[in-house]
């Protein structure tokens, strides 16, 4: 059995062994890069010296960096998926390629020294080729002269085996992908299946060789790198034959005092040195099955471990309604509504986060010294949110008890029973004081209510399909009127989106959209009043794009090609006829947004852009109309 510790060791101990010089984590906020909120790979730092800068390590680092991907949040619960995690990377900066890189990759994994992972039970995948770039025949060979059979190395597509930067242009190029099949040892297939979750990725080596460029051609790199991310959780569960990153011995701590909260009795046993996870047989919390049990303290888990790490920064992020704070907000609300699912009924978040610094603090002694701001912080949090819970329970109250009310939209007319809570209520608890779901037909069970879920659906579609419409509008519909002065909004209305996701944060997302000759109007989702310096930095921002005169031009990708290049917008758009594809419209290497389109051909020709008014129009949601002066 083996630790995280040890491994996380081990791997630096390798590289070095190697030649690479290991440099510690950078923060979890990027440096000088408002392009994203947070360090997703190790690469990141380091893009610089991809590009050609010397590094004083020499050229050949490796490091165990702390990252966040968000946008796994929503598979957090499962197997293999955290928002938080160690990414494990040796880099070659010019110097070393393919052969090296996977030579090394598989003596790390295979070699008794090492991993000695069970060469059977290991896949792998290359890129197939296309139109861009050819099939990558060597990573292909030098898999082959290791010994791992053709039925095992897959030749996948971009989709898969491709890694390049979030922005338009930039160095990219194939990767080779590796697989640890967790399955039965004895039934492990001959070949690998992409859609197989039995099979679990480790690690990816990316072979940096080619340079897009804005006009969509691949140069190849004068300086070819090799950029590699292991992943640390999921390296130790398949190592320690865990069916899940829940149940190495780090989480096995965390989890240990999320069931302590829960007043769960709970058996740990220990087998040198590594404890192994007794679950409680049985749900925890009343009315969930033992799968919602059981992702709900994943999802604590996970969630908390993330916050720690934020507050924990030296960067000094606390929870507000922008930008990385809003994220972190969010990552701790969340916690606490899976913490009364499962029937937690104290304040838990600076117990459990306690034993998250415990458990990191040798690693990553930020967390030590930065203790006391994050047990703070995740305090007055809870503390919040616990308000806005209470008075989200008094409205519902209100509603359930009120009597004689006139029954409401959608089944219209009669009189309403006093003990329903209706799909409209239900509605705005969710929409104002963020009550999921699940919450409301908690309250409902307890309280013995009916809760209308069928209009509470009805409401969320009708809201989901009003934004939708409105941005299939700006598709077809809304550009009726396909006058250059409308298409010159449209372009501003993709220049506002970004602005205010810059100057508010990512929680701004498109509610709907209206486009005449005469000026945009634009809702977006935001809490409060943006007050003057906000509109006047957006306003600003965007006559800045303006006067850049950029380049407007848009590509059919897979969604999560889109997603990978920080394409923002309606995902579920796809385009019928062109199979998982959308389209996405990019303004130089400002914007990238899901859209049909038509756009301006350069920034330029809008002129310039003026915010008339902002305004309310529904709780969470604010209005802006603005003109080209
Ligand atoms: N940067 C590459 C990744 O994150 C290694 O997968």
């Amino acid at each position: 059995m083996r630790t995280t510790k040890e491994i996380r060791e081990l791997y630096l101990k390798f590289f070095e062994s190697k030649g690479h010089t290991v440099i510690p984590s950078a923060s979890l906020i990027p440096e000088n890069d408002p392009t994203v909120l947070f360090t997703t790979a190790g690469m990141h730092p380091l893009v610089p010296y991809l590009l050609g800068e010397a590094h004083p390590g020499g050229k050949r680092l490796a490091s165990c960096q702390k990252c966040i991907r968000t946008i796994d949040i929503d598979e957090v619960g499962d197997a293999t998926h955290l928002t938080f995690f160690e990414m494990l990377g040796n880099w070659s900066l010019g110097d070393y390629f393919k052969k090296d890189a996977i030579e090394m990759s598989w003596e790390f994994l295979t070699s008794e020294k090492w991993l000695n992972l069970n060469k059977k039970l290991i896949a792998v995948s290359v890129f197939k080729g296309d139109d861009d770039a050819p099939f990558d025949e060597e990573a292909f060979s030098i898999w082959r002269s290791l010994g791992v059979p053709e039925a095992r190395i897959a030749k996948l597509p971009k989709k898969n085996n491709w890694w390049g930067p979030a922005g338009e242009t930039g160095p990219c190029g194939p990767d080779t992908e590796m697989f640890y099949w967790t399955g039965n040892p004895d039934k492990v297939p001959d070949s690998f299946n992409d859609d197989n979750v039995l099979w679990v990725e480790i690690w990816n080596d990316v072979f940096m060789q080619y340079n897009k460029t804005k006009e969509g051609t691949y140069v190849p790199l004068k300086q070819k790198n090799v950029d590699t991310g292991m992943g640390l959780e999921r390296t130790v569960m398949v190592l320690n034959g865990k069916k899940s990153v829940f149940e190495i011995d780090e989480f096995v701590k965390i989890i240990s005092a999320i069931l302590s909260s829960a007043g769960q009795i709970h058996e740990i046993s220990e087998t040198e040195g590594i404890p192994t996870f007794v679950y409680p047989r049985g749900p925890l919390g009343k009315n969930i099955t033992e799968e919602e049990s059981t992702k709900a303290v994943r999802v604590i888990a996970d969630h908390l471990r993330a916050a720690t790490f934020i507050l924990g920064d030296e960067k000094g992020i606390t929870p507000s309604n922008v930008g990385q704070g809003y994220v972190l907000r969010r990552l701790i609300r969340r916690t606490i509504r899976y913490g009364k699912l499962i029937g937690i009924n104290m304040k838990f978040t600076t117990h459990v986060g306690r034993k998250i610094i415990e458990t990191y603090q040798n690693q990553y002694p930020e967390l030590k010294k930065n203790e006391s701001k994050i047990l703070d912080e995740l305090e007055k949090e809870e503390e919040k949110f616990a308000v806005a819970l209470e008075q989200g329970i008094k409205e519902f109250e209100k509603n359930t008890q009120k009597k004689d009310r006139p029954l409401l939209a959608p089944h219209g007319g009669g009189r309403l029973a006093p003990h329903v809570i209706t799909g409209i209520e239900a509605f705005n608890l969710y929409q104002t004081y963020g009550f999921p779901k699940e919450l409301i037909q908690e309250l409902c069970k307890e309280r013995d209510i009916v809760f209308d879920e069928n209009g509470f659906d009805e409401e969320f579609k009708k809201h989901q399909e009003l934004s939708r419409t409105a941005s299939a509008g700006a598709f077809k519909g809304g550009l009726a009127d396909h006058s250059d002065e409308v298409v010159k909004y449209h372009t501003a209305t993709h220049l506002l989106h970004k602005a205010l996701r810059e100057t508010l944060g990512d929680h701004v997302e498109q509610k709907g959209s209206n486009l005449t000759a005469e000026r945009l109007r634009f809702d977006f989702s935001h809490l409060q009043k943006m007050t003057p310096e906000e509109l006047k930095k957006v306003e600003d921002r965007v006559n800045e794009i303006i006067k850049k005169d950029l380049p407007v031009h848009f590509e059919m990708l897979s969604v999560e090609e889109a997603k990978k290049r920080g394409a923002i917008g309606l995902f579920e758009e796809k385009y019928k006829g062109l199979g998982e594809k959308v389209k996405v419209y990019f303004i130089g290497n400002y914007s990238a947004e899901i859209c049909g389109g038509p756009h301006v051909e350069h920034t330029g020709q809008i002129g310039s852009f003026k915010i008339a008014k902002e305004e309310a129009v529904a709780a969470g949601i604010r209005r802006i109309k603005a003109v080209r002066a």
